[in-house]
């Protein structure tokens, strides 16, 4: 009998997690089938009993709903219950609802395998301290950097963050005035949701180094001003979320169904380009 998953959240037509999980079903010979559900804003819950009772055995999560999953489980897996947040859940036995987070996974593979650069010993500095980079330090500072330095507009918030992850390497804090002071970036990542308005963090050029890689966290939004930032400042490698986009798909993958797919073809398939 074909499977069915799907990925849930609210809005939700434009994702590309339908397409890309297809391909990997195609492309590893296995029977399943993966749809689109948008849930109502107060409705997540709801909405997820009711794919599992018709059969679904498993979901994606996206925003907003990504609080709400985690919380919904009978078993969090470690990078959900340290993320604060779950993106993919399966059901199993027993009305068994385990999560887990595969988004930081998918930045660091994206970053070290697809673009071939190690986070080991390189300075990073992330922007924004919201869902999205709370979701990858903790994966960031397992691959050993440096450091990393995470700026957001509101301090707080991103001192918050530091002082909570303190223990899992070398991570400071700062405000983006307090970024005039410190330059060279190796990896400088846009973790804040400013590109979804075409609004810039107000980073400083010197942020970048000639060697730099800048990479955007969210997908297909071609040239965002954070990238055209970079670009103008002389930084040679341009990124966005599109590889951490299929490479996380791959990693819920793989915990579904016991099957790695590959990734390439399909980040190939899928990728705009970045004009
Ligand atoms: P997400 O889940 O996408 O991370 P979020 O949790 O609402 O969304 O966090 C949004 C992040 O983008 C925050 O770090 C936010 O900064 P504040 O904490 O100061 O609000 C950041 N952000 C949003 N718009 C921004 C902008 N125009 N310039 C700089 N940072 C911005």
């Amino acid at each position: 009998m074909t499977d069915r998953y799907a990925v849930i959240g609210n809005p939700i037509a434009h994702s590309k997690s339908p397409l890309i999980h297809t391909r990997f079903a195609r492309n590893t010979g296995q029977d399943l089938d993966y749809g689109l559900i948008e849930a109502p804003l107060d409705g997540f819950v709801g909405t997820v009993r009711a794919f599992r009772d018709s059969g679904g055995r498993g979901m994606n999560i996206t925003t907003p709903f990504k609080l709400q999953a985690l919380e919904m489980a009978t078993e969090q897996g470690e990078r959900a219950r340290i993320a604060g947040a779950a993106n993919a859940m399966k059901f199993e036995d027993g009305g068994r609802i385990v999560v887990d987070n595969f988004d930081g996974l998918g930045l660091a593979n994206d970053i070290e395998v697809n673009l071939g650069v190690a986070l080991r010993g390189r300075r990073v500095l992330m922007l924004g301290a919201g869902g999205a980079a709370r979701g990858a330090l903790v994966e960031l500072l397992a691959r050993g950097p440096a450091e990393l330095l995470i700026a957001n507009r509101t301090r707080a918030t991103a001192q918050d963050l530091a002082d909570q992850f303190a223990s899992h390497g070398p991570l400071r804090a700062c405000s983006y005035s307090e970024l005039a002071h410190e330059t060279g970036f190796d990896i400088v990542l846009n973790g804040t949701s400013a590109s979804m308005t075409g609004a810039l963090p107000a980073l400083p050029a010197s942020a970048f180094t000639a060697t730099t890689l800048a990479y955007e966290m969210v997908y297909g939004r071609g040239l965002t001003p954070f990238l055209r930032l970079a670009q103008g400042g002389g930084v040679p490698r341009l990124a966005d979320g599109v590889g951490m986009l299929v490479e996380q798909a791959a990693e819920a993958f793989f915990w579904w169904r016991g099957v790695r797919p590959d990734t390439r073809a399909v980040i190939d398939e899928i990728t705009v380009p970045l004009v």
